[in-house]
């Protein structure tokens, strides 16, 4: 499976799916795009030798697209991606894109929710469980059908800095296990916490 990798920021979850989609495994990262000329995930991209590309115009979604359909793209994946995707892209990746949020969707989701606002969010609710969530992108931000959720304890005293930590964490085992059981199945698949990933599974 050929995957795109879009982020606007360090890309340390860009660097977990380099790290896991080794020689052998079933995807490849073979494209990097950012909206930032500086981002740090660019660098990371030619660090592993992968095709890096800058997107002049986010809004643009002929060109997102025609760029994603060329590099022969079978799975969209925004890793702290900061733009809005054009219609237009989402459409014709439609089943094929997923975003990784800091958060268990729906809440805490939404415009305007990304980065510490999400995790200054959890603890100003007084939520005691927070966590990561993948989800299909469809035109509504953080709206799109749920694929893998992994729950992550808020402890007494977190600041939304060292809650962001341990979030992180999960994350770069989440996404990866996403993207190799979509690279198994030929389309993105629903995981479930204990079964597919280590995430412990929550009680009903
Ligand atoms: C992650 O927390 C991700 O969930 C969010 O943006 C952050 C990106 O971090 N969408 P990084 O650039 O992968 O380090």
């Amino acid at each position: 499976m050929r995957v795109a990798v879009l982020a606007s920021g360090g890309g340390t979850n860009l660097q977990a799916l380099l790290d896991s989609c080794v020689a052998g495994a079933p995807a490849r990262v073979v494209l990097v795009a950012s909206d930032k000329a500086e981002a740090g995930a660019l660098g990371r991209a030619r660090g592993a030798g992968v095709e890096t590309h800058v997107i002049r115009d986010p809004a643009d979604g002929a060109a997102l697209t025609r760029l994603l359909r060329e590099k022969g793209v079978d799975l969209v994946v925004l890793a702290g991606y900061l733009k809005l995707v054009p219609a237009e892209t989402v459409s014709a990746f439609d089943g094929r894109m997923i975003n990784i949020h800091p958060a268990l969707l729906p809440a805490f989701g939404g415009p305007g929710m990304y980065g510490i606002r999400v995790h200054r969010a959890v603890l100003a609710s007084g939520a005691t469980i927070s966590g990561a969530t993948v989800h299909l992108v469809n035109a509504e931000y953080d709206r799109g059908s749920i694929v893998a959720q992994w729950p992550v304890p808020v402890h007494p005293g977190d600041t939304p800095e060292s809650l962001a930590a341990r979030i992180l964490e999960v994350e770069h085992r989440l996404l990866p296990a996403v993207v190799l059981a979509a690279a198994r199945a030929g389309k993105v698949v629903r995981l479930v916490p204990g079964r597919d990933f280590g995430a412990p599974e929550v009680e009903a």
